[in-house]
């Protein structure tokens, strides 16, 4: 069964939204606090120790009823049938999506292309396991007989993104290994790594869905070089490892057999790190840990396909999202975790959001006359709040917010914790209330100051509030929370692609640029005199 291909503007219950976007856009959050006291209860979903609490958007119950009969109507249901069963959704490539697959631990059958594949999965992932536990419990040895001390992960995009950003988070759960990436195909990051690496305690982990990715293989080639002319050429064979969907190029790049872990071809690669592309992760914390870090996305998976609208989180941010997109025309989403662990979650969701969402061509092959994916960006807080926050309290872009949050330290700081969690608060708060001019009037009035340096100052200090923001929090900084944190995000991506009606599992418009720069390069290494301005303005 194919994705339904279903306009969202030409459905009644856009016509509805729109309608209702009349009747409450002038209406501050403020007012629906005032209107039902329970707003917070009633706007909040609790799932285990997560809290989704979305009560500070633009929206009420009216939003929230459209909302739902929105879904109906695009037929998210049988989308979510397909997306689970493996259906090939991304109809572009002609592949399933199935990285949900991996975190099935149910012992269910999923059988895609003639094949089992939940089998498939346990018996790479131990494979997995087994090489990680071996490297993490000193019994893998190098070539010269010491043991493995430095992991380095060679990918980019979402062979990189996604194990960088779990293995910063979860840090907290590390071993003794020191864990390193290379990912940009800029030499001088990776001659200067190389500097401090002794090739034989390192093992060197290429991650490439397609193994034919110019970054990451021109990145191994040098690192191989590099590790040859230190050691010999027999010693690759114990510090190289590959995850790929290319066994042949693999081989070609001179990787063993018994080092070549595979991964799908209906694991995106945005979504790949519950996969063997994630083994970076597995040495970081160990397999107990990645284990927990799954057990988190199936919780929310099982969520996502059970709990109805009003309760699951997934398909509430979703809908939301595309409120401020599709109605109130905001153009970014800001994400703010208050947790230095998790500084990389922005990056990481640019990836995951916009490379999925970021589309202008429905699943009729229609050019969409609706704007999809919003700009993800952000940074962990209270870094931003000295940064950005600004803009977003006073600037003239609405810019709706995730604070993302944790009740409890991990070094029981208790002191820092409070002032941390403080802040969050304060900005969720100080974003929807703002401060009228009556206040800033009255708070002025009570200094030395005169009544024309008050009528000066009083416009710049004025908050208009009415700023809309989302605050999920956990309990604390888990392998299991955060792959919930992850998984609620995926799945968000998935509904609103399914609502835009476009494909979001593929990518084709990263693929001019890498072919015009091949194209260059090769011009330039025909000719080497030629200037950098020659290619520029030719
Ligand atoms: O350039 C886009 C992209 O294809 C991403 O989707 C992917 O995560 C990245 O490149 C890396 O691809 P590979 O794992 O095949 O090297």
């Amino acid at each position: 069964m194919t994705l339904p291909k279903i306009n969202p503007l030409k459905t009644k219950s856009w016509g509805e939204l729109i309608n209702h976007f009349n009747k409450i856009q002038s209406q501050p959050i403020s007012h629906f606090f005032a209107n039902d006291s329970n707003r917070f209860e009633n706007f909040s979903i609790k799932f285990d120790d997560i809290l989704l609490d979305y009560s500070k958007n633009r929206i009420n119950n009216e939003t929230l009823e459209i909302f739902e009969k929105l879904t109906e109507e695009i037929k998210l249901e049988d989308a979510v049938k397909s997306y689970f069963n493996g259906e090939k959704i991304n109809e572009t490539e002609k592949r399933a999506v199935l990285h949900t697959a991996i975190r099935n631990q149910n012992n269910e059958k999923l059988i895609h292309d003639g094949i089992n594949i939940i089998e498939k999965i346990k018996i790479e992932r131990q494979r997995v396991f087994k090489f990680s536990n071996e490297i993490i419990n000193g019994n893998y040895l190098g070539f010269s007989g010491k043991k493995i001390s430095t992991i380095v992960n060679v990918g980019i995009g979402g062979s990189d993104l996604g194990p960088k950003m779990i293995t910063e988070s979860l840090r907290f759960y590390r071993n003794h290994l020191n864990i390193k990436f290379i990912s940009n195909v800029d030499g001088d990051h990776v001659l200067d790594l190389l500097e401090v690496l002794d090739p034989e305690t390192t093992v060197f982990v290429i991650v490439s869905k397609s193994f034919t990715t110019q970054e990451t293989l021109t990145n191994g080639e040098t690192i191989k070089k590099w590790f040859i002319e230190k050691t010999n050429k027999q010693a690759v064979s114990k510090h190289f490892v590959a995850v790929s969907n290319n066994l042949k190029k693999t081989k070609d790049f001179g990787i063993s057999s018994d080092k070549i872990f595979p991964i799908n071809d209906w694991v995106g690669g945005r979504f790949s790190l519950w996969s063997s592309a994630g083994i970076t992760i597995t040495l970081a914390i160990g397999p107990d840990n990645f284990q927990e870090l799954l057990n988190g996305a199936l919780e929310i998976d099982n969520h996502f396909k059970t709990a109805e609208f009003k309760n699951n989180i997934p398909k509430i941010l979703a809908m939301i999202g595309i409120w401020y997109t599709n109605f109130w025309n905001a153009e970014t989403e800001a994400i703010v975790p208050y947790t230095e662990y998790l500084r990389s979650l922005p990056a990481y969701l640019q990836q995951s959001v916009m490379e999925s969402n970021g589309k202008s061509v429905n699943r009729k092959g229609e050019k969409t006359n609706y704007q999809t994916s919003p700009i993800i960006w952000g940074a962990s807080g209270t870094n931003s709040q000295h940064a950005f926050f600004q803009h977003i309290h006073q600037g003239t872009k609405l810019i709706p917010v995730d604070f993302i949050g944790f009740k409890n330290p991990l070094f029981k700081n208790i002191e820092h914790h409070k002032k941390l969690l403080a802040n969050l608060i304060g900005q969720v708060n100080a974003l929807m209330k703002g401060k009228n001019k009556y206040e800033v009037e009255k708070e002025l009035a009570s200094t030395q100051m005169t009544k024309d340096e008050i009528n000066f100052l009083t416009p710049y200090k004025v908050f208009e509030g009415n700023k809309p923001s989302n605050t999920i929090i956990f309990d604390k900084i888990t392998p299991k929370n955060i792959g919930r944190l992850i998984a609620i995000y995926e799945h968000k991506i998935f509904v609103q692609g399914i609502v835009w009606n476009i494909f979001s599992y593929d990518q084709w418009g990263v693929e001019l640029g890498k072919e015009l720069a091949n194209t260059i390069l090769k011009k330039k290494n025909q000719n080497n005199s030629l200037s950098l301005e020659s290619y520029l303005f030719s």
